[in-house]
């Protein structure tokens, strides 16, 4: 126990030594499933990453359709084999375009909320001793409310909730905007409506979401982009690259890229709240 503590406040000094600004924690969610949550993160990761941020991809998700496989990328080794102690963060992070890194989690973070003291202080050391700074880090999270996602939006310093319009995906939504809220003291939710056919259709299903949770809620909803329905998207994915990088100027790219230039103007909170390592601690810790 006393390591523990010891092993964590040595985390915590090396942390000031290493990514000593700022970083902004974005968890990518919806609550339902395929309505384009791994696309939305690694579009606007990618876009951040051509316009010159530091962008970390965390791969929360354990579904088949995960981060490295979208992108057709080789991945050995996850975060399980940095908790057992068989090689450093470093190692197991893979760089994708636009000089974006993932940490492919896959079922190493299952686990993530429920580790032991050694873990906990290992898991944020690991953090702590990068030797890669990063401006931000979007976390993908799986579909569903499942204590992980709940635990990473709310550790998350900005939520971005995915929804489509289908009435499967708004109530999704607003099931996991309640959650967060009443359970989890999260009271900001940045929209993002997707695969939809007009800037007008994508305002609509913004409102139709906010009057429900307008009505029952006590939160804050912002409409941050309006992704369209692009056949694009799907020709890329068969090719496992990503809209932004095959396709520039289509429609989907265009919004993408507006989110991204969004994105880093959401403040970053002082220190030490913006620090990574305050995200995996708060993930951890609850
Ligand atoms: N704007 C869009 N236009 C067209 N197709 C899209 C769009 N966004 C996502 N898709 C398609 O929807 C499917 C689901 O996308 P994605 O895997 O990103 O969803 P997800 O929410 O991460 O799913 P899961 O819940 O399984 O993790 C993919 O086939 C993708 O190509
Ligand atoms: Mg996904």
């Amino acid at each position: 126990m006393i390591n523990t503590v010891l092993d964590q406040a040595s985390g915590l000094r090396k942390m000031s030594q290493n990514n000593n600004h700022g970083v902004k924690v974005i968890a990518v969610t919806g609550g339902k499933g395929g309505v384009g949550k791994t696309n939305v993160s690694l579009n606007t990761a990618i876009a951040l990453g051509q316009q010159g941020n530091r962008v970390l991809v965390l791969d929360a998700d354990l579904g088949l359709a995960n981060c490295d496989v979208m992108l057709g990328l080789r991945v050995e080794k996850n975060l399980s084999h940095v908790l057992s102690g068989e090689c450093e963060l470093d190692e197991i992070l893979v760089e994708g375009p636009a000089g974006i890194k993932i940490v492919p989690a896959t079922s190493g973070s299952q686990s993530m909320v429920e580790l032991t003291p050694a873990e906990h202080a290992g898991l944020i050391r690991a953090f702590s001793e990068l030797n890669t700074e990063f401006d931000i880090l979007i976390v993908d999270t799986a579909a569903g409310i499942s204590d992980m996602v709940l635990s990473f939006s709310r550790a998350a310093q900005d939520v971005m909730v995915v929804v489509c319009d289908e009435p499967t995906s708004i109530t999704d939504a607003y099931a996991l905007i309640k959650v967060l809220s009443r359970e989890h003291g999260v009271y900001k939710f940045k929209i993002v409506a997707n695969m939809v056919r007009s800037l007008r259709e994508g305002q609509e299903l913004f409102a139709k979401l906010s009057k429900v949770t307008d009505r029952f809620l006590d939160v804050a909803l912002e409409l941050v982009a309006t992704v369209p329905f692009d056949e694009n998207m799907r020709k890329s994915s068969r090719r496992q690259k990503t809209i932004v990088e095959l396709f520039p100027n289509s429609p989907a790219a265009v919004a993408f890229r507006g989110l991204a230039s969004k994105a880093v103007k959401w403040p970053i909170p002082h220190q030490p709240s913006g620090h990574l390592e305050f995200f995996i601690e708060q993930l951890v810790n609850g």
